[in-house]
C-alpha cells in the first residue's frame, strides 16, 4: 500500500482562517490526506492568507520564497496552494509574482479543493499552468465541506470556532473584507446547531461563533424566518455539553436590545465582548463610513454594562487614517480613557488597493502613525495590566484547555480569555474549574483550583456535564 499523502495548512490572519483551515483539512482527510508535522514534510502545502493590511499580505510572498528554497535544497517536489483572502484579492497575479504555485483558491471555493488538487496533479510538473479559482459560486460551500471526525475534534481541544456568518455589507472605507469575503451571508440555524452538537459530542465545551460582522447574523430558523444572533446564542447554549459561548467580531451598530438582553440572561455567554470602534473621532468615524459616532459607542457600552455588570470590553483601533489630525487622535485616546478596555488590537492605517480610503487626500507619514500607535498602545497596555491586576484574589471559572509548560500544570482560560496556569492532572482537560487568582504577570494569571467538575465527582470523560442543561444531584 502506498503511503498516505501529507497535508500542511499554514494560516495567517483572523479566526475565520483558523476555522477554514480546519474545514479544508477535514475535507482533504476524506481524500486520504493526513496532517504533516511541518511544511517541509508535506506533499501539499496550503498557505491560508490574509489581505487585511499590507504586512499581512506580504507574508505570503516571503513564505512562498522560503518554501521554494526548502524544496530545492531537499530536491523534492511539493504541491503549493495559496488560499484565503490574498488568493481572492490577487488571483492570477500570484502566479506571475511567485514561481512554484500550483493552485490559487479563494475562500468561497474550498469545497472544490479535491477536484482542483486532482486537476493540478494531472497537470503535473508544468507549473506555468497553475490553476486559479476565485469565483463566488452559487452553491453553498458549507453544504460540501466535510465535517470533522471525532478524532479530529478531540485533537483540537475543548474550544472551537464555528463560522455562522461570512462577508460584510458595511463597506468601511479602509477595509478589504467586502471584496475578499463578499457580501454578508448567514448560515441557517439548524446547520449551525448540527455542527455544534457534533463538536459537543467530540468533547468541545466552548464555542466561539464567528463572522466578519457576526452580530448582523440573520440566518434562517426552522420556519425559514430570519433569526438574530441573540436567538442563535440561546440555542447554542442549550446544546448539551456546551458550557460557554462567545461571538466575534461585532459592529457597534448591530448591538441590538435582544443581543444585549442575552448578555443579561445567559450565564453561558461569556462576559467579554470584542467591539471594534476603530477611532474616537466623529470626523474620522464618518470618513471611515463606520455609520456610527462615538456617542453611540458610549451608549452601547453603558447598556451592555447595565445588562452584565461583570463584562469587560476589547476593541480594534486604527491610527493614522487619512486626514487624522492631532485632535482626532486625542479623541481616540479620550474614548479609550473613558471606556477602559481589558484588551485591544491597534494598527497603523495600511492603504489597501481598491478601497476608497486608499485614494483619499492627506495620507499620513509613517512617523506620525508610529508616534500615535506608540502612545495608544502604551495606554491600552496600562489598561490591560490594570484589568489583570484587579483579577488578583478574584474567583472565576476557567476552562482547562491544555498542558502547561511544566509537568503537573494545565492552562485554562478565564471568562476574559486570559490564560490561567494551575496545577491539575491532564485528565482534567476539558472540564471547568473554579479558581482563585493568586498571581498576575504580563502574559498570564496563575491560580489555585478550589473546585470544579473534575473535582466534584472525580469522574473522567463524562458524557454529560454538570451545569448547563442538566441538573446534576450532589
Ligand atoms: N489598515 C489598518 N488596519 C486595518 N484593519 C482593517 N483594515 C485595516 C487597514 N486598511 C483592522 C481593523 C479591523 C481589524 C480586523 O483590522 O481594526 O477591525
Ligand atoms: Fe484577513 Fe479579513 Fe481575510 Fe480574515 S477576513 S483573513 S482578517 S482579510
Amino acid at each position: 500500500m502506498s503511503e498516505p499523502r501529507k497535508l500542511y495548512v499554514r494560516s495567517f490572519g483572523c479566526q475565520m482562517n483558523v476555522y477554514d483551515a480546519q474545514r479544508m483539512t477535514d475535507t482533504l482527510a476524506r481524500e486520504g490526506f493526513v496532517e504533516a508535522e511541518t511544511a517541509e514534510d508535506a506533499d501539499l502545502v496550503i498557505l491560508n492568507t490574509c489581505h487585511i493590511r499590507e504586512k499581512a499580505a506580504e507574508k505570503v510572498y516571503s513564505e512562498l520564497g522560503r518554501l521554494r528554497v526548502a524544496q530545492e535544497e531537499a530536491g523534492r517536489r511539493q504541491m503549493i496552494a495559496v488560499a484565503g483572502c490574498v488568493a481572492q484579492a490577487e488571483g492570477g497575479e500570484i502566479l506571475k509574482r511567485a514561481r512554484g504555485v500550483d493552485l490559487v483558491v479563494g475562500p468561497q471555493s474550498y469545497h472544490k479543493l479535491p477536484e482542483l488538487i486532482a486537476d493540478a496533479e494531472r497537470r503535473g510538473g508544468n507549473r506555468r499552468a497553475g490553476i486559479v479559482e476565485t469565483e463566488f459560486p452559487v452553491e453553498d460551500k458549507f453544504d460540501f465541506l466535510a465535517p470533522p471526525t471525532r478524532a479530529a475534534i478531540a485533537k483540537r481541544g475543548p474550544t472551537a470556532f464555528v463560522t455562522v456568518q461570512e462577508g460584510c455589507d458595511k463597506f468601511c472605507t479602509f477595509c478589504v473584507v467586502p471584496y475578499t469575503r463578499g457580501t454578508e451571508v448567514s448560515r441557517p440555524v439548524a446547520k449551525i446547531l448540527d455542527e455544534v452538537m457534533r463538536l459537543a459530542d467530540g468533547g468541545v465545551r466552548e464555542v466561539t461563533l464567528i463572522g466578519q460582522n457576526v452580530n448582523a447574523y440573520h440566518g434562517a430558523d426552522a420556519g425559514g424566518r430570519p433569526s438574530g444572533l441573540a436567538e442563535l446564542v440561546r440555542r447554542v447554549a442549550e446544546v448539551p455539553g456546551i458550557a460557554r459561548v462567545r461571538y466575534t467580531t461585532s459592529h457597534p451598530r448591530d448591538m441590538d436590545d435582544d443581543l444585549i438582553a442575552a448578555h443579561r440572561d445567559l450565564p453561558a455567554l461569556m462576559p467579554y465582548l470584542h467591539l471594534p470602534v476603530q477611532s474616537g473621532s466623529n470626523r474620522i468615524l464618518a470618513a471611515m463610513n463606520r455609520k456610527h459616532d462615538r456617542e453611540l459607542f458610549f451608549e452601547t457600552v453603558e447598556k451592555v454594562r447595565a445588562a452584565r455588570p461583570d463584562i469587560a470590553f476589547s476593541s480594534d483601533f486604527i491610527v493614522g487614517f487619512p486626514g487624522e489630525t492631532d485632535e482626532d487622535f486625542a479623541d481616540t485616546m479620550d474614548l479609550v480613557e473613558k471606556v477602559g478596555f481589558a484588551g485591544a488590537f491597534s494598527f497603523k492605517y495600511s492603504s489597501r488597493p481598491g478601497t476608497p480610503a486608499a485614494t483619499m487626500d492627506a495620507q499620513l507619514s509613517e512617523d506620525v502613525k508610529s508616534q500615535r500607535i506608540y502612545a495608544l498602545q502604551a495606554l491600552l497596555d496600562r489598561q490591560k495590566a490594570a484589568f489583570d491586576a484587579a483579577c488578583h484574589g478574584r474567583r472565576f471559572e476557567i476552562l482547562l484547555e491544555k498542558p502547561g509548560r511544566f509537568p503537573g500544570q494545565l492552562i485554562g482560560r478565564s471568562p476574559y480569555l486570559q490564560s490561567v496556569v494551575v496545577e491539575a492532572p491532564r485528565e482534567a482537560i476539558g472540564t471547568l474549574a473554579m479558581v482563585e487568582v493568586r498571581g498576575v504577570s504580563t502574559k498570564s494569571l496563575s491560580g489555585d483550583i478550589i473546585g470544579g467538575e473534575f473535582y466534584a465527582d472525580g469522574a473522567v470523560g463524562h458524557t454529560h456535564f454538570p451545569g448547563q442543561s442538566e441538573t446534576v444531584e450532589a
